[in-house]
């Protein structure tokens, strides 16, 4: 069945909402102010997906997509926008998120904070195995819109520039390879996870160890603005210890913890530990490493080491912590500060929600960055002090 509606607004993900009668429709790729005319693919009783058919009245934010292969490829949600009016859609999915969720005084979420670019600030991409036979080499893509499908390119416009001749070249799988990531060394070399290799990095001023099969920051500019964030924190509470849960190879500890006497490293990945060994060893800094997955390791390092002075930074994968690591900070003595950064906002406020039932803790700040131009994407720090 076919709809006619007006878009209000940009929900987290990206779709134009609006309604019918009273009822919500998510409108992928329709924008605010736009009457659109829209096919319902999913009706729900509360709520339905519609898919657009036709914009009737265009909106001035309205763009034509550079990348060619936008509608197929599943890569970005934004690039219909302006720049600038994406990042007031997604401060503004913060605000309301946190509005609709956790209490807190809107004076405490700033503004969103940008890098210098909007298009290729991607330091590493991931392409798919295409075969289903994995006997056989197999061509790689991109993983399509719809989930399902493929996506064959030849650039990517949020991939860094030295990334583009990756999609230029035929690459085939090898029998267990599943996926294949690239990313870019400091000397402009492309290192892939076929490898098992250590590489330089530099963010800033720093040169870094990372491995061609562990994780590293993707937009090193953004990256650079979390640092700056996390050394005013640091700055301003002083603290004795800092501790980095999912350190990875230790870029937070690193650059915002290295004024602190002591300082440990939570990590479960070894070529991570490979990496954050030599960074902490390089810059002679007093680190201790903590090899294993955090919520084993982390509850029983706390309970024989509570201390005042500790701030504790958590960076977990998208998937957020565990449920049982989330109570156990909510009732923690002694956890003065705890700053979390997620790369989801639903997960974060999931997360947040937990350790904050105990009433044990105060939001000082939330700041979201935009680490993830034109992609439905965000990260945002939330900084924590226990009252
Ligand atoms: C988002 S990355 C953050 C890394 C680091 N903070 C940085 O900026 O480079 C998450 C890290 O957590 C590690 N990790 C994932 N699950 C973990 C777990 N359960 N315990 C410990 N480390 C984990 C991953 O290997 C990865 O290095």
């Amino acid at each position: 069945m076919n709809i006619e509606l007006t878009i209000e607004k940009l929900v987290f993900g990206g779709d134009g909402l609006g309604f019918v009668d009273g009822k919500a429709y998510f409108i992928e790729g329709a924008l605010p102010g736009e009457k659109v005319l829209a096919r319902i693919t999913n009706d729900k009783k509360n709520y339905g997906k519609a898919r657009l058919i036709k914009v009737l009245s265009p909106s001035p934010e309205r763009l034509t997509p550079p990348c060619p292969y936008v509608q197929s490829c599943g890569g970005c949600q934004y690039q219909h926008i302006r720049y600038t009016d994406e990042l007031r859609w997604k401060e503004l999915q913060v605000r309301e998120s946190f509005a609709q969720t956790i209490r807190i005084d809107p004076t405490l979420i700033q503004p969103i904070r940008q890098g210098p670019r909007e298009y290729h600030y991607r330091q590493s991409i991931t392409l798919h195995r295409t075969a289903k036979n994995n006997q056989k080499p197999s061509p790689l893509a991109f993983i399509g819109r719809d989930n399902r499908s493929f996506v064959f390119i030849q650039n990517c416009l949020l991939a860094g520039e030295s990334l583009q001749s990756v999609f230029k070249e035929l690459h085939t799988l090898g029998k267990y390879e599943t996926k294949r990531v690239f990313k870019i060394a400091e000397n402009g070399a492309i290192v892939s996870s076929e490898e098992d290799k250590l590489y330089r990095i530099r963010l800033a001023d720093e040169l870094f160890w990372a491995h061609s099969r562990g994780f590293f920051q993707n937009n090193l500019e953004v990256t650079q603005q979390v640092v700056e964030e996390l050394q005013n924190i640091v700055e301003m509470v002083k603290p004795s210890r800092f501790i980095d849960l999912y350190s990875g190879v230790g870029t937070f500890a690193a650059l915002a913890g290295s004024q602190a006497q002591e300082i440990f490293c939570f990590e479960e990945s070894i070529y991570a530990v490979e990496c954050l060994k030599r960074n902490l060893k390089e810059r002679q800094l007093p680190g201790a490493i903590f090899k294993g997955r955090v919520e084993q390791t982390f509850p029983n390092f706390w309970l024989g080491n509570q201390k005042e002075g500790s701030l504790v930074l958590l960076d977990p994968p998208r998937l957020g912590i565990t449920y049982d690591l989330a109570s156990f900070f909510a009732k923690a003595d002694k956890m003065k500060n705890i700053i979390y950064l997620a790369c989801d906002l639903q997960i974060l406020i999931r997360d947040l929600k937990i350790i904050l039932s105990k009433g044990r803790y105060q939001i000082k700040t939330i700041v979201p960055f935009d680490m993830f131009p034109r992609t439905k994407h965000l990260e945002v720090l939330a900084w924590l002090e226990q009252i």
